[in-house]
């Protein structure tokens, strides 16, 4: 037999190559869909998508048209609404689990979810992951029912994401936020700060230099403190939540999360991991970490988070622990432990 010619090698590679050519002109690629899917005007409201945030997620890997597959070259004159990818073909364990959850009739993925701008639980901060809930629960409900068992339920609300007390979700942190009020507004309460509202503080720096005074990637309790007493960010704070690391979709009501002790009698081994988390311009926070232990140094370090039980400062610890224990004595305690560990906290609206 003949050998085959190199030129007869490479013949199979060239169809492939043409067979590529071929498929691929056909299909559009995402930036040609953004081209009218980025602009409201062209698209309307209802069918706009953030190119800014989706372009970063992990779902941009796989393009427009690995979710809508049937979108045609003639789209959207053709008239036929594209096929949209179900979330269970590619995420079947969460599918499972969250379908068996007590919630697993009550919302859609895509009621807590935008496909075009999904993030991974660290990168979504304490707020936007409430923010998830509160379209279907509203807060002031949320707060009343669980005012009933719950001292403080105000508080704990914009500390704790509520998947921390209705899900399995594990390996806490906590993590600080930039709330900010109106300078104008004394009395107005804090929300979270944009970032804008940062980039505007920060003028040429990096956001993160707020903070993070050195850019070094690591937030030392100084710098943590000097952040604190600096006169100039007297319309800025860090506010504290506790938030999980990994999230499950197992909804569920937890009875140990009736019992204070789950969070609050952890000692001083636990809220030993914090972090600062900034926003970015592509919709998620990025996290600096802070130095250990900076969670336990209430009156500098963390003036606007204060987790009894988890402290070292032994008459803290106990007027802590016997607010957990009596709840009659809530009131006079409460008011004084705010007194001592707050820089201040009217404004906040709780
Ligand atoms: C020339 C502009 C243009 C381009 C390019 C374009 N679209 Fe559209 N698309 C539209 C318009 C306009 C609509 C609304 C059509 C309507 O009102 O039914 C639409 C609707 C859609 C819908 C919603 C259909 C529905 O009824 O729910 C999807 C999904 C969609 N496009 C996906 C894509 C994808 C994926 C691409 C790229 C492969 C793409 N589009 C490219 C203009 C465009
Ligand atoms: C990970 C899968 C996935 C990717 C990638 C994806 N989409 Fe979607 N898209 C969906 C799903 C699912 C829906 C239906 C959402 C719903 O039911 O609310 C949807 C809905 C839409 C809609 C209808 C409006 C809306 O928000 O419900 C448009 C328009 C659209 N997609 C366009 C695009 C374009 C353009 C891209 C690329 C930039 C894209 N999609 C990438 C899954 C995806
Ligand atoms: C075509 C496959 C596909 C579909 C359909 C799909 N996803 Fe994903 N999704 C992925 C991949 C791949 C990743 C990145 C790896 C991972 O986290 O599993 C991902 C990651 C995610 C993340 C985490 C993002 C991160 O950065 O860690 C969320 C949230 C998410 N998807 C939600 C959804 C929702 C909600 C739907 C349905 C509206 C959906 N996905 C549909 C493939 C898909
Ligand atoms: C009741 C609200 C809710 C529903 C419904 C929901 N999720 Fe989530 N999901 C969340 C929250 C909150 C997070 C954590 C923040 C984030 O990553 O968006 C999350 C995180 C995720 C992640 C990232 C997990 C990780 O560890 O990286 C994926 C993937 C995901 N969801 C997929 C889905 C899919 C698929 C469905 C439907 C079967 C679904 N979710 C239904 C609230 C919900
Ligand atoms: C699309 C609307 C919707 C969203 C979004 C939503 N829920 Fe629900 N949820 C419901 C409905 C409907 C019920 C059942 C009626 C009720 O108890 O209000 C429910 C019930 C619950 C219950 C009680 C379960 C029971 O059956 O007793 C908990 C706990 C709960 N939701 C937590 C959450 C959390 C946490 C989030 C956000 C991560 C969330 N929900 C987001 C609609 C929603
Ligand atoms: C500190 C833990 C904790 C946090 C944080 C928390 N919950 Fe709950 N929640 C519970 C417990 C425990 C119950 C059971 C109470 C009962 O049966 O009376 C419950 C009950 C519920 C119920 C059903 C009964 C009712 O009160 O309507 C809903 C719905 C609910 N929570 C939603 C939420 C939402 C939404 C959030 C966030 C805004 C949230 N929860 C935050 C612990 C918590
Ligand atoms: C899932 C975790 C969790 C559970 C369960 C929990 N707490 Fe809390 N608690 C927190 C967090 C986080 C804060 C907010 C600390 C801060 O922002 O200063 C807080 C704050 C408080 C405060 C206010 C302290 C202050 O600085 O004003 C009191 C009082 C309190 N909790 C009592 C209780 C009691 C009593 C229970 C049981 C019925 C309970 N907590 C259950 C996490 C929890």
């Amino acid at each position: 037999m003949r050998q085959p010619t190199k030129h007869m090698l490479l013949l199979p590679n060239l169809i492939l190559a043409l067979l590529f050519c071929i498929t691929t002109a056909g299909a559009m690629e995402s930036t040609d869909c953004l081209e009218c899917h980025s602009d409201a005007e062209m698209v309307g409201e209802s069918f706009t998508i953030n190119s800014e945030h989706f372009d970063t997620t992990a779902h941009a890997e796989m393009g427009c048209s690995g979710c809508h597959e049937s979108v045609t070259e003639a789209h959207p004159d053709d008239g036929l609404p594209p096929s949209k990818a179900s979330c269970k073909d590619c995420h079947d364990d969460v599918y499972k689990e969250y379908t068996l959850s007590l919630h697993g009739s009550n919302a859609s993925c895509s009621d807590c979810h935008n496909p075009h701008e999904a993030k991974s639980p660290t990168e979504v901060s304490g707020f936007d992951m409430n923010r998830q809930c509160s379209s279907c629960h509203d807060t002031a409900e949320t707060v009343e029912s669980h005012d009933q068992w719950l001292p403080q339920a105000g508080l704990h609300i914009e500390a704790l994401p509520c998947i921390t007390c209705h899900t399995g979700s594990e390996n806490y942190v906590i993590t600080m936020y930039l709330i900010k009020r109106d300078q104008d507004n004394r009395y107005s309460n804090f929300k979270p700060a944009g970032r804008e509202d940062l980039e505007r503080l920060a003028g040429e720096k990096p956001v993160q230099e707020l903070v993070d005074t050195d850019n070094n990637g690591l937030i030392s309790l100084s710098e943590l403190r000097a952040f604190n007493n600096n006169p100039t960010y007297t319309d800025m704070r860090l506010w504290g939540m506790m938030t999980p690391e990994s999230v499950t979709h197992s909804y569920q009501i937890l009875d140990n999360r009736w019992d204070c002790s789950f969070c609050h009698a952890s000692g001083p081994d636990a809220m030993q991991t914090s972090y600062v988390a900034f926003p970015e311009k592509d919709g998620t926070y990025n996290r600096l970490a802070v130095e250990k232990g900076a969670v336990l140094d209430v009156l500098n370090g963390t003036p606007d988070f204060y987790m009894m039980g988890a402290t070292r400062n032994k008459w803290l610890n106990i007027a802590g622990l016997l607010i957990i224990v009596g709840g009659t004595i809530m009131p006079i305690g409460h008011g004084t432990l705010r007194f001592l560990t707050r820089k201040n906290r009217e404004g906040k609206g709780h």
